[in-house]
């Protein structure tokens, strides 16, 4: 009998039986690609046929102790991956082409080394030569890493058995293929089983490797979305091209807090720590003016400061342009219209632009009144007062609700030289705040509060 033909959709691996332009789980364009009927594993009747072996099963109590961790030195790194890398797990790092995940994996493998860990790096990509080059420029040849250049994984993992390094980085996943897989190196089908096999060694040796996984546009290779699941820990390295920020986010970690977020910057040798994000996102600001609102938010465990900018301008478009970077584009849409609806204020026949600045990408529903801020300031001309930063999140109804961390998002504007702070009633504030605040209840009062009567 012949096999229905399998389509898969490159981004984010869902299954379909035809092929379609736009992947209806994703939305992505032109992700959707043929795959290989899977011919391993089991049929009906061999799975009636073959009896398999009771498990051994035990009780929830353990008397194990946790696993062991090592620290690289990197304090972003470190943090985000949790309190250090965790023996035997298996990570993968995100980011799009030329972001800096080489230079990252380069750079923590080096310390991982010098902490005493022995580190293997395989570069898929790159030849061994130009890895040197970047080692050389980084200042890290002396590093004790053990580097190779091989994209078969029959090779990898017969080295890897051999030597059992404690951590072995793989740069990248897309360009690994093993020649049990009928399809192209970059497949989803030859991603998936590269990254089991990987994943499956580092479990059973207890050993830890970290996938490189480069975002892809393009349906012909597969994203490192197909594999989040296989892995104990996903990080995504992001950034905005033009700016020198890069922030290393954790977005699944069986071994830490999620949403934990490292800042580095780019620098000409190689990436350097930024334990204070708030100061650098907020060094690009220039005087108060309108349309610019400090948001005070809370990325992962730490209070991060970051400047909101909106523009609004009359439309000469028939339909006026809805432009979002670094937030949600639907949540933008329900801010508008809770101002509309619960304030009066129309946005109609009105372009709107929205920035978050210094490249953070923010998902917290507490930016809701800094951005709302944003935009009525834009539209009215009228700065906020200085030293002001802002949050809080608006409900449909115009209400505000406190955001969680209140404490720890004032001390942190406090901090670095804030004076006052509009946020929600409720919330606890600590007691050695000497911040002025704003309480207003709803969107309504905020509106009369801060900009008369709106
Ligand atoms: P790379 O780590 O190769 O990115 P990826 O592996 O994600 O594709 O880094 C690419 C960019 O980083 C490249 O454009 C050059 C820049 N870069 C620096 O600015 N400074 C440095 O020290 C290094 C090594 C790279
Ligand atoms: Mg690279």
């Amino acid at each position: 009998m012949a096999k229905a033909a399998r389509f898969v959709c490159s981004s984010c691996a869902a299954v379909t039986s035809k092929w379609a332009g736009r992947c209806e789980a994703c939305g992505e364009w032109n992700s959707i690609v043929e795959e290989a009927p899977l011919s391993s594993g089991p049929g009906k009747a061999a799975l009636g046929a073959r009896r398999g072996k009771g498990i051994a099963l035990g009780d929830l109590a353990s008397t194990e102790a946790p696993p062991p961790r090592t620290l690289c030195g990197l304090g972003e790194l470190d943090r985000v991956l949790g309190g250090g890398l965790v023996e035997g797990s298996a990570l993968l790092v995100g980011g799009d082409p030329g972001i800096g995940k080489s230079t990252l994996l380069l750079q923590a493998a080096a310390r991982f080394a010098q902490a005493g860990l022995d580190v293997m790096y395989i570069s898929g990509e790159e030849a061994a030569a130009q890895v040197r080059m970047r080692a050389r420029r980084l200042g890290l040849a002396d590093a004790p890493v053990r580097l190779g250049a091989e994209t078969d994984l029959r090779n990898i993992l017969t080295t890897l058995d051999a030597e059992r390094p404690a951590l072995t980085v793989i740069d990248s996943i897309q360009t690994m293929w093993s020649d049990g897989v009928e399809s192209a190196p970059g497949s989803v089908s030859q991603v998936r089983a590269a990254a089991h096999e990987l994943t499956r060694f580092a479990k059973s040796r207890n050993v830890s490797v970290v996938l490189v996984g480069h975002v892809t546009k393009e349906g012909q290779i597969a994203g490192p979305r197909v594999v989040e699941h296989m892995v104990d820990t996903v990080l995504y390295f992001e950034g905005e091209r033009g700016h020198p920020f890069r922030i290393l986010r954790a977005v699944k970690n069986r071994f830490g807090p999620a949403d934990e977020i490292g800042v580095f910057e780019m620098t000409g040798a190689g990436l350097a720590e930024v334990s204070n994000p708030s100061a650098l996102f907020l060094s690009e600001r220039g005087t108060p003016s309108p349309g610019s609102v400090v948001f005070a938010g809370i990325e992962g465990t730490r209070p991060v400061l970051v400047e909101v900018q909106a523009l609004v301008a009359p439309s000469p478009h028939s339909q006026a342009r809805r432009t979002v970077v670094g937030w949600d584009g639907g949540r933008l849409a329900m801010i508008l219209a809770v101002l509309e609806a619960r304030c009066g204020i129309p946005f109609a026949g009105l372009d709107v632009y929205l920035n978050i600045a210094g490249g953070l990408k923010i998902s917290e529903p507490a930016a809701d009144l800094a951005v709302a801020a944003a935009l009525l300031s834009a539209r009215e001309d009228a700065a906020l007062p200085p030293e002001t930063v802002v949050f809080g999140e608006i409900s449909l109804s115009g209400a505000l609700r406190p955001a969680p961390q209140t404490e720890n998002r004032l001390k942190e504007a406090q901090k670095l030289g804030f004076t006052s702070a509009i946020a929600p009633a409720g919330g606890k504030i600590g007691a050695q705040s000497t911040m002025s605040l704003l309480r207003p209840a709803d969107l309504t009062g905020f509106v009369g509060e801060v900009f008369g009567a709106g």
